[in-house]
């Protein structure tokens, strides 16, 4: 870690977890904790909690959870050290200087050195495009009616035309051959050796909301195969949690993005004055990226290709942004291929105006839905009829349903009360409708044994009611918990406990890893239904035995013949399991 432990726990306290939280997520309060809808999956009733006695946060949904650190790391998409920063700062707390902490360049951690490491290869690039090397790339890029200033606004580029033109660079500056295998900069072969990624090719730099370099895309000039390159995944390029442009897009102060296949897309909007424009990175729209997107607007306006395949991958996009509970709608591109030359072609005004003629997605299925239909023949219009009517069933409210009903009914002159009729019957035959799938496909977190939960029930309640543990501790020790993160966690808490200060965000601290910060938070928000005081009484002397069984027998099958003491213990505590089944156990009120 950068900086002692005492700064991180100070820092730590003096950023109350509401007070940040409710920065971003709109809490209400529910007893000892408050609530508010999960930001981190997309939900319609809040699961995501927040104590402000465990001073963590933990969303029952989709298992997202840690402290004040995991939270800010997680939003923002920073690093340990930046979210420290960035708390520090928020709390006025100054942090030592950089400068004067020696140790802090080899503790780096990986992430922070390869996002340093894109920076180079892209300021690198940029400087090429400049130089004699990069004139054919220049004209190319000017030949696609770009301005310098557009050019310089996205920071575009150059890689020169030797295959390891950025690795000798990169090598020069000492930068090791593990660190740029990682950094997805370079490809890796027995017969070549390391060489770059990328070479002749126009290079797009992929910037993450704070502007930070997390991954490129290279364009051949011209015709060649592949058309685009792009870095391959890393550690700090996870395409399906990012967005070409958003970094821009979301100071837009718009009230919709504009949803586009492609680089050149988005600068062609943006430098015609539509800088609300986002492109997903070559792949098909996430429901991560629809949540990302919802944090800044409730509208997205999808401007894909006119072709087949940019049909196809709205109808993809429609879904998925609807269950992250946002409006889409669909702009109509034709004659033009895409937004690059639609608005090459007419110009910035007459973009306007097709978003302002956009379709209501909903009207955008059922009109690619007709083309399977022949509206001529009688049979083929009622089969299209009947498929629309399931559609119909979506919408859930009524009030909804019939509006579209009629604006159907309108649009294809058939009588409102033929197809509200067909809709109601299909409602009666039980149709579940597509929506329903969707909501089922969301992912609840793996069943795992009862064992594990057992637990991470206790630890869960040796926080919530301090007063068990003089008498847990009697029957389990940490060793008990035979999950290594558990036991790990078991010591640090025990260690609290006999220091009389309990203090459950802080062991959060000593796992640097969001991935284990969320394990941790997991291991403190563990519930069961229980009603009265004394059945939960009962659920803790039962849990207490299970943990200590399943330790004995694990002990039992590992025990060496040879270990004297191990077998002492052994028998010691299967006399205290006898023990426990006469004991009652005492909870007093939560702290
Ligand atoms: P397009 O082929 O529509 O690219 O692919 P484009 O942006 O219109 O490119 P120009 O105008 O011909 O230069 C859309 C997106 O799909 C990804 C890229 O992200 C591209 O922007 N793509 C496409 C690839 O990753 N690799 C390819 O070979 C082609
Ligand atoms: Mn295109």
């Amino acid at each position: 870690m950068y900086y002692s432990e005492d700064l991180i726990e100070e820092i730590r306290l003096r950023n109350d977890i509401v007070d940040v939280i409710s920065g971003y997520v709109k809490l209400q309060r529910k007893g000892s904790s408050y609530f508010g809808l999960c930001p981190f999956h997309n939900e319609k009733s809040p699961s995501f909690s927040v104590s402000p006695d465990k001073q963590m946060y933990y969303c029952f949904g989709c298992g997202a959870g840690g402290n004040v650190f995991t939270f800010i790391m997680e939003y923002e998409n920073y690093t340990f050290p930046e979210a420290v920063k960035f708390l520090a700062d928020r709390a006025g707390i100054e942090l030592p200087s950089q400068e004067r902490n020696e140790q802090m360049r080899q503790q780096q951690d990986l992430k922070t050195q390869i996002l340093n490491l894109n920076k180079q290869a892209a300021n690198y690039y940029y400087y090429q495009l400049y130089t004699e090397n990069g004139t054919q790339a220049m004209e190319y890029l000017k030949e696609r009616g770009l301005s310098a200033e557009t050019i310089k606004k996205f920071g575009l580029g150059f890689s020169n035309k030797y295959s390891d033109d950025l690795y000798r660079y990169l090598k020069k500056k000492g930068v090791s051959d593990e660190m740029l295998k990682q950094s997805g900069l370079m490809n890796v072969d027995e017969r070549h050796g390391m060489y770059d990624k990328f070479w002749n090719r126009v290079i797009f730099p992929i910037q993450d909301i704070h502007g930070r370099v997390i991954g490129f895309g290279g364009r051949v000039m011209g015709d060649g195969k592949p058309k685009y390159l792009n870095s391959p995944e890393t550690i700090v390029f996870d395409k399906s949690r990012n967005l070409y442009g958003l970094n821009v897009a979301r100071t837009s102060r718009k009230r919709y993005f504009l949803l586009c296949e492609g680089y050149m897309d988005v600068i062609s909007m943006h430098q015609a004055g539509f800088t609300n424009a986002v492109a997903s990175l070559g792949t098909a729209l996430t429901t991560q990226q629809a949540s990302l997107i919802k944090r800044y607007v409730e509208e997205v306006i999808l401007t894909y290709d006119s072709d087949e395949a940019g049909r196809k991958a709205a109808l993809r996009a429609i879904p998925i942004l609807k269950a992250a509970g946002i409006t889409a709608k669909v702009l109509h591109m034709e004659p033009y291929k895409d937004p690059d030359e639609c608005i090459k072609a007419e110009g910035a005004e007459k973009f306007q105006e097709r978003i302002d003629k956009a379709q209501n997605s909903f009207l955008f299925e059922i009109s690619v839905l007709e083309k399977n239909y022949q509206m001529s023949d009688p049979q083929s219009k009622t089969a299209f009829f009947r498929e629309v009517a399931a559609k119909l069933m979506e919408f859930e409210q009524e009030l909804e349903r019939e509006n579209y009903i009629e604006a159907i009914a309108v649009h294809y002159g058939v009588g409102f009360e033929n197809l509200r009729k067909m809709v109601n019957q299909l409602a009666m035959k039980g149709y579940v409708p597509k929506t329903e799938e969707y909501r089922k496909e969301r992912k609840v977190p793996e069943k795992e044994d009862g064992m594990k939960k057992s637990q991470r029930l206790l630890l869960t309640w040796l926080i919530e009611y301090p007063d068990l543990f003089e008498t847990v501790k009697q029957y389990i020790s940490p060793e008990d918990f035979t999950e290594e993160l558990y036991c790990t966690v078991a010591e640090m808490l025990y260690e609290q406990q006999e220091r009389g200060e309990l203090n459950p965000a802080k062991i959060i601290n000593y796992f640097n890893d969001p991935q284990q910060q969320r394990q941790v938070a997991e291991l403190f928000n563990t519930t069961v239904l229980v009603e009265t005081k004394e059945s939960l009484e009962k659920a803790v002397k039962e849990t207490i035995a299970r943990v200590m069984e399943n330790s004995l027998s694990h002990r039992t099958a590992t025990l060496e013949p040879t270990d004297l003491a191990g077998l002492q213990k052994l028998v010691a505590d299967k006399r205290k399991m006898q023990g426990l089944a006469k004991m009652t156990i005492h909870i007093s009120d939560r702290r």
